[in-house]
Formats: C-alpha cells, structure tokens, sequence
C-alpha cells in the first residue's frame, strides 16, 4: 500500500506540527466519555500514528493496543510510549488473534479509507475484532461542511522546540470514489539557518451521515450517537450481530483479497 511522506520519511515532522494542531487531550476527554458510558476497557486504536493518544490512554489504566500501516510511525509510538504495545497493520485487513470492547479511529484516520471497497474491507475487519456487542468509535470529515465550505489554499505555522514549520495547502474536488479531494502540500522546516522542504499529494474522504449510517448497517452495526463539531461527525456504533449480514456475505464473496492500492 502507499503511504504518504507525512505518515513515513517525514513522520517526526507530522509528529511534530500537530503538537499544535490536534488538542489530544480534549480528543482524549471526548473518548474517554463514551469509553466510560459503555464500560470498554480492552480497546485497540487504529491509526495510532505516534502514540499520543496512546499515552493517554493508558495512563487512565486502559488495556490498550495500538495499530498503524506506517512503521515509522510506530517506531515513534514506542520510543514515546515505551509501555505501549504497538502493532504494524491495515485496517483494512485485521489479522490479529484477540478480540476489543471498543475499536477506536482517530485523528480522522478514516479519511483514507477513500473507496467504497476500502470502507466495506475496514468495517468488516473492524466487525471482526470486536466483542460481542462491542463498540465503533470514530471521527470523519462530515461532507455536508467540507464541500460547502471548500477553501482551495491555507497555511500552517507551527513551532516545535527550535523547528519552525510552514506547510501551504492546495485543495481541489476529486469526487472520482464519492465525497474526496486532494490535498498537495508544500511543507517547510527551518531549523537554525537549515531549510528542508518536500512536497506531498493525498486523497482524502468525507461521509455524509447517511453514507456513514448505510455503511455501518450493512456490515452490522447500529449507530448510537452522532455528535457533530466543526467539520467532523464522531459516530459511535454497536456491533449487533455475530453473524455477517447478507450485504456483507455477498460482498466479500466477490471481492475476497480486494484492497485497493491508494
Ligand atoms: C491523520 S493521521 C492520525 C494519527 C493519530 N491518530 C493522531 O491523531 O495523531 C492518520 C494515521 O493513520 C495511518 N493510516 C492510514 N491508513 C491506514 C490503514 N489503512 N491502516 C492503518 N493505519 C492507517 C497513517 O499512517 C497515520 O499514522
């Protein structure tokens, strides 16, 4: 699979820049909400990027794991989170022999999940995992704010110890596997008198409610919240039946071993 420069060579630079950019103890707070309404206490994170909600997480004593496809990025989970476990996967294709009280996907990870296909093969996999009547919780873009409000250029300044960031966004409509778009990205790092600079290009996904209910009822979940903040809907689903449902049997009849490659 590809993965992007942010998420690999540049991961500590991701790391870095979203210090500032992502409040991980407010996202930490809003998940440990509803982790507590349901009593999960056996949880894996998808798209742990470098650990820090992991932290968090299990400083609040939860019994955690967390799963992400760039191995750089876990590198940096471990050497910031040393008690973490950690693993290098695909949501899309969850091999893993233990089961969850509550899947987790955050910092709007499932905003790569670009196609329809990749969507079905993540919920199934996710379904998979989960305890009996266990939880999804995750965030998404919400479509109906992302594309009436569509800005085509933006800036970030960020500041990371001694590390000044600048990354300039161009944004446009894609729309070729629903509601996504591209986003290249110009980034600058000056340390002292040093400038590197490298340029990425990622598709990404928005879901409208109604996609995100469709897509969740057909591989077997009920959506019990929806909470909208921003440009993000965090939902929160249970898994109501063991069994796949028939839309998922026909499905993954026909497309075992599918995965898109973006
Ligand atoms: C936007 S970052 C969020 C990282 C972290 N949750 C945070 O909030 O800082 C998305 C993360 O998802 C990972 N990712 C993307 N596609 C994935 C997939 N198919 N399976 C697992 N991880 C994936 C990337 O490597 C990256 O670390």
């Amino acid at each position: 699979m590809k993965i992007f420069k942010i998420y690999s060579e540049y991961a500590r630079a991701y790391h870095e820049m979203y210090q500032s950019i992502f409040d991980y103890e407010e996202e930490f707070k809003i998940y440990d909400k509803y982790l507590s309404k349901i009593k999960a206490k056996k949880i894996l994170e998808l798209g742990c990027g470098s650990g820090n909600m992991a932290k968090l997480f299990i400083k609040n004593k939860y019994d955690y794991i967390g799963l992400d496809c760039s191995k750089e990025m876990i590198a940096l989970s471990k050497e910031f989170v040393p008690k973490g476990k950690f693993l290098l996967g695909d949501m899309r294709n969850l091999e893993l022999e233990e089961t969850f009280d509550a899947v987790l996907v955050t910092g709007r990870t499932f905003t790569h999940m670009t196609t329809n296909h990749d969507v079905m093969f993540a919920l199934n996999s996710i379904h998979e995992v989960l305890n009996h009547e266990g939880w999804l919780i995750f965030d998404n873009f919400d479509a109906s704010i992302i594309f009436t409000d569509f800005r085509e250029t933006s800036q970030n300044k960020t500041m990371f110890e001694n590390r000044k960031y600048l990354r300039l966004s161009e944004t446009s409509f894609d729309f070729n596997h629903g509601w996504t778009w591209k986003w290249k990205s110009h980034y600058e790092v000056i340390e002292e008198e040093k400038k590197e600079e490298f340029e990425d290009e990622i598709t990404l996904r928005a879901f409208t409610e109604d996609e995100l209910r469709l897509f969740l009822s057909i591989n077997g979940f009920k959506v019990c919240n929806m909470e909208k903040s921003a440009n993000a809907i965090l939902t929160v689903a249970q898994k109501i039946n063991e069994e796949k449902t028939n839309a998922q049997n026909i499905y993954f009849k026909q497309k075992l071993n599918d995965i898109s490659e973006t």
